[in-house]
């Protein structure tokens, strides 16, 4: 436009409209920061400016902190239609989970959520619960051979547990045993996702750099595992009644087809992907929260007796642990998997409480600021199962809370993983008194997911 040239109306209704507030200036140069102290960082932009943050990274690219549950419901749900996952994150999770349900969009997604969610269904984990029990059992069993006192680091044995878990669930494979090389295959591969999205200027995976070559070789190592297992399973078309079962015989209600071994591929990472990190940082921080809170850890000792006494787990009887689950959600409130969702672009220009959001603006509704916000949370950062009581729960908003997500992209897996980790928590509880090793150093790793960095060491200490 000249500069004599009037600007048009839209222009200056634009121009008009208040941005979000923020920092000054592009934040380039606190790249850094943010990758590195996103928790502390974007704590401190919250105090200062609001809700609603706008960050400047470079021209072109403006990051927005949305830590109102009010924002998560704009995106999520009342105007989903307006956002989706960007590109900058789908290519590099992409080279990972392909075209999984995590990374597609639109009617490739639909189709495939469509198609899995029968698989994720209340009255298919009765199938899948036996396979839970007996894994944690085997796990129990090599716990008891442990010397009195040994100290174990319980964030790792949660990572074992929830992979032979999945992976059993997924294809009545253990495929824990190869858990330290498919262990470190997805933590590399990952590790090289997080390192791409955050490194606009990576070099393409096709240039042999060394760590180029470190992730095609550990996606190598996934993908053979993978695709063995479905070959196998096609030659021998035998119904384990697992996940890979169903998915094998899934059609499409509209066309009647089924999905291609590379759609499976795709689908069977990203469940085991998706499945087991999240739920082994959930349980890693519950024992955490368990061994610095000894009474909300002595209720719940109190309740699984009371329910089971000594005996097996059954799945009838579970529900009725709902202190158990009440303090798994108050962990899940306080340590979310995720920092954020898996980052929105706006597809338009839109209004957020009342600021302007110019289209390709990129979010991160931040669950962990959402979960702790003051005006929803009474005392956010004390540990109070209490707070998931039913009279408790109908006095805040939906989308106060969301370590699951919300709207149509809400975790597929969530009821296998609240299911799981009730039963993980309660057969431990039954058998072992976990106690903290004093004195160690316990902080939040703020990867994927905000695993603790150095581990959580117990001693575990038979019960009988
Ligand atoms: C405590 C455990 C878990 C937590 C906290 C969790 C959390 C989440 C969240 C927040 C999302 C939505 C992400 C977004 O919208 O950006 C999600 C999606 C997803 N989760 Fe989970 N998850 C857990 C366990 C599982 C398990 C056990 C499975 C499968 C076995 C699973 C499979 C998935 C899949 C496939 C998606 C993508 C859904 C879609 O886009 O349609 N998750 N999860």
């Amino acid at each position: 436009m000249s500069k004599n040239q009037a600007p048009s109306a839209q222009v200056i209704e634009k121009r008009n409209r208040h941005l979000p507030p923020g920092p000054r200036g592009y934040l380039l140069l606190k790249l850094s920061e943010l990758q590195h102290q996103p928790i502390e960082y974007l704590d401190r932009l919250w105090r200062e400016y609001g809700d609603l943050v706008r960050l400047p990274i470079v021209p072109g690219f403006t990051f927005y902190l949305a830590a109102h549950p009010d924002h998560a419901e704009h995106i999520l749900s009342t105007h989903q239609e307006r956002y989706r996952k960007p590109d900058f994150f789908l290519k590099p999770m992409g080279l990972v989970q392909g075209q999984g349900l995590f990374t597609s969009e639109g009617e490739l997604w639909l189709k495939h959520r469509r198609l899995m969610q029968p698989a994720f269904h209340q009255k298919q984990l009765v199938n899948l619960y036996a396979v839970m029990l007996s894994c944690v059992q085997s796990l129990l069993r090599e716990w008891e051979k442990k010397p009195e006192g040994e100290v174990i680091d319980i964030a790792a044995e949660m990572t074992r547990l929830t992979l032979k878990i999945v992976s059993s669930a997924l294809f009545s494979v253990d495929i824990s045993g190869e858990y330290n090389r498919l262990g470190q295959a997805f933590r590399t591969a990952l590790e090289y996702v997080y390192y791409r999205i955050n490194t606009p200027l990576a070099p393409p995976v096709w240039i042999p750099t060394p760590r180029n070559l470190k992730f095609r070789q550990a996606k190598q190592t996934l993908d053979r595992v993978v695709l063995e297992i479905i070959q196998a399973r096609r030659h021998n078309l035998i119904d384990n009644r697992d996940l890979l079962s169903m998915l094998l015989t899934v059609r499409d209600e509209v066309t009647g087809e089924g999905m291609s071994d590379r759609q499976l591929h795709d689908e069977v990472i990203t469940l085991i992907d998706a499945g087991h990190e999240t739920t082994a940082t959930t349980l890693a921080w519950t024992w955490y929260l368990l061994g610095t809170h000894p009474d909300v850890m002595a209720n719940l000792l109190d309740e699984v007796q009371t329910v089971f006494n000594e005996d097996d787990l059954t799945f009838e009887k579970l529900p009725q642990l709902q202190y158990t689950r009440r303090v798994l959600d108050e962990s899940l409130r306080l340590r979310p998997p995720g920092l954020g969702l898996a980052p929105r672009v706006a597809l338009e220009d839109d209004e957020i409480q009342g600021y302007f959001i110019p289209k390709g603006s990129i979010f991160n509704i931040a669950v962990y600021f959402i979960s702790r916000h003051p005006e929803f949370w009474d005392n956010p950062e004390r540990f109070d199962p209490d707070r998931f009581l039913p009279e408790n729960v109908i006095q805040r908003p939906k989308f106060a809370y969301l370590p699951f997500g919300a709207g149509s992209h809400t975790c597929i897996g969530k009821n296998f993983a609240l299911m799981e980790s009730t039963l993980i928590l309660a057969a431990i509880a039954q058998r072992f008194s976990i106690e903290l090793v004093p004195h160690q150093s316990i902080e939040i790793e703020p990867r994927f997911t905000l695993r603790p960095k150095y581990g959580i060491k117990v001693t575990v200490q038979k019960r009988y």
